[in-house]
């Protein structure tokens, strides 16, 4: 049989290379300081059997049209909205991604830009940077303590879950969540099952998890924040797609609700001078839900291991778009 040959779209941690290559694949990984462009990427995938990609491409039906050679695609992340799967499927291409990977890298941001925010820490760094440490007025910059309050989880799958037993371990937060169903398994610590509205209703800190998708797409509207407590505090660090972001703008401006950390945005990258930067309740990072050594190495290592299965055995091991 011939040397497949796998192209991997930007630079990863050497676990999942040096697996593939031990398993026989041939391997080209693009090092080049930014990403390629999806003509680029066509145009380097001729020749190739494979290609690992990154949630920053777009796979779409451009995509799968032009390279309908591909035996497989495996993506580094777990998220996988940059990809059309029906015109993956039409084409015949089997997907894979790398779930559970960032499960505590991301629940880790959530939870940290849950305080960041409640305490205002981006606004008062930015403070001192700016010169303006004075002597606190004792009734300026106050924030919120977190001890007993609700936290509700939008998508309790694995970062929600752990997100929801930091919170409850942490501060003796009471959990709510609300799935498309209730959870079928049990957890560590209580957890009701609301609906979206008393979800939004309850909730002291929100916490979004699920992936975007058609039904997701833009649910977090003025509607939605209108429900939400003008105490409440709105965390993001699944897709910034979910959120309606001129709305989030309005709702805080508002004072519908009192503050927001999120690490995704709408569009990504966010303009260095969104009005969102310049809010003193809210705290935005740059997308690094995933960004740890731990988390990126396991990452590299799964979409490796799906490449190197689907040659053993016809199927990757973490399918998506089935
Ligand atoms: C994921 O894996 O989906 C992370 O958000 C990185 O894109």
């Amino acid at each position: 049989m011939a040397v497949k040959k796998v192209f991997v779209s930007w630079d990863i941690p050497e676990i999942g290379i040096k697996m593939m290559e031990d398993a026989g694949l041939l391997v080209e990984v693009w090092k080049g300081n930014k990403p390629l462009t999806q003509e680029e990427l066509i145009a380097k995938l001729r020749g190739f059997n494979v290609c690992l990609s990154l949630s920053i491409d777009k796979l779409d039906g451009t995509f799968f049209q032009q390279c309908a050679h591909l035996d497989v695609v495996s993506q580094f992340s777990v998220g996988y909205d940059n990809i059309d799967l029906s015109a993956a499927s039409k084409a015949g291409i089997p997907l894979g991604n790398a779930p559970g990977a960032m499960t505590e890298a991301t629940a880790d941001i959530a939870f940290g830009l849950m305080i960041a925010a409640s305490r205002k820490f981006f606004f008062m760094h930015q403070q001192i940077i700016n010169g303006a440490w004075k002597v606190n007025p004792p009734q300026a910059f106050l924030g919120q303590e977190l001890r007993g309050k609700t936290i509700g989880i939008f998508g309790m799958g694995k970062i929600g879950t752990e997100m929801a037993r930091l919170c409850h371990q942490a501060y003796g937060m009471e959990v709510i969540y609300h799935n498309r169903h209730p959870l079928d398994h049990p957890l560590s610590f209580d957890a009701k099952y609301v609906s979206f509205d008393d979800l939004m209703a309850e909730s002291d800190v929100l916490s979004v998890h699920a992936a975007l998708s058609h039904s997701t797409q833009g649910i977090f509207d003025i509607k939605a924040f209108s429900k939400m407590k003008s105490t409440s505090i709105f965390i993001n660090t699944s897709r910034g797609g979910l959120v309606v972001e001129e709305d989030l703008v309005s709702a805080l401006k508002d004072k519908m609700i009192w503050g927001a950390g999120l690490d995704v945005t709408n569009p990504e990258p966010m303009r260095a001078d969104h009005p969102l930067l310049m809010m003193e309740n809210v705290c935005v990072l740059p997308h690094i839900g995933s960004a740890t050594v731990e988390a990126r190495a396991e990452m590299s290592r799964l979409a490796a291991l799906n490449i190197i299965e689907f040659y053993k055995s016809g199927k990757v091991v973490h399918p998506i778009g089935q």
